[in-house]
C-alpha cells in the first residue's frame, strides 16, 4: 500500500502525519519504509534526530527523487506500506507521487 502526504503548501503538517502514521503503522506490525522527495529532507532529519537521541524510529527512511520514487513503489510488497512525504509546491514531485 502507498500511503501520500500532499498539500500545496507547507507548514501545514505532512511530514508529521507521515512520521505519526508511519509509526502507528509500524507499532502495529507493518513493514514500514519513508520515502522523502522533500529536497529540504525533513523525514531524513527527524530520523536522524531520532537515532541520535538513541530512540530510533521503527522504519527507514530514504531520500528519494521523483523520477525514482515510481521504481520504489513498484517494489512494495501488499503487505507493506510506503509512505511518500511530498514537498510543497512541486507539481514534479506531485505528479510523480500520485502516478
Ligand atoms: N496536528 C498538529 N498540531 C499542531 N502542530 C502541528 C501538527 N502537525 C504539525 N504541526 C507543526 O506544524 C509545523 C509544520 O509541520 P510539518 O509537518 O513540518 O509541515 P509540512 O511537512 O507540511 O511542511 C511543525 O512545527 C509541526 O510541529
Ligand atoms: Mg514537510
Amino acid at each position: 500500500m502507498i500511503i501520500t502526504t500532499i498539500n500545496a503548501k507547507g507548514g501545514v503538517g505532512k511530514t508529521t502525519t507521515t512520521m505519526f502514521l508511519a509509526t502507528v503503522f509500524a507499532q502495529r506490525g507493518y513493514a514500514v519504509t519513508v520515502a522523502d522527495l522533500d529536497r529540504q529532507g525533513s523525514a531524513l532529519d527527524w530520523a536522524e534526530r531520532a537515532e541520535d537521541g538513541g530512540n530510533p524510529l521503527p522504519f527507514d527512511v530514504e531520500l528519494s527523487i521523483p523520477k525514482r520514487v515510481d521504481r520504489q513503489a513498484a517494489l512494495v510488497a501488499d503487505d507493506e506500506i510506503m509512505f511518500i512525504d511530498v514537498p510543497p509546491g512541486d507539481e514534479n514531485a506531485i505528479e510523480a507521487a500520485i502516478a
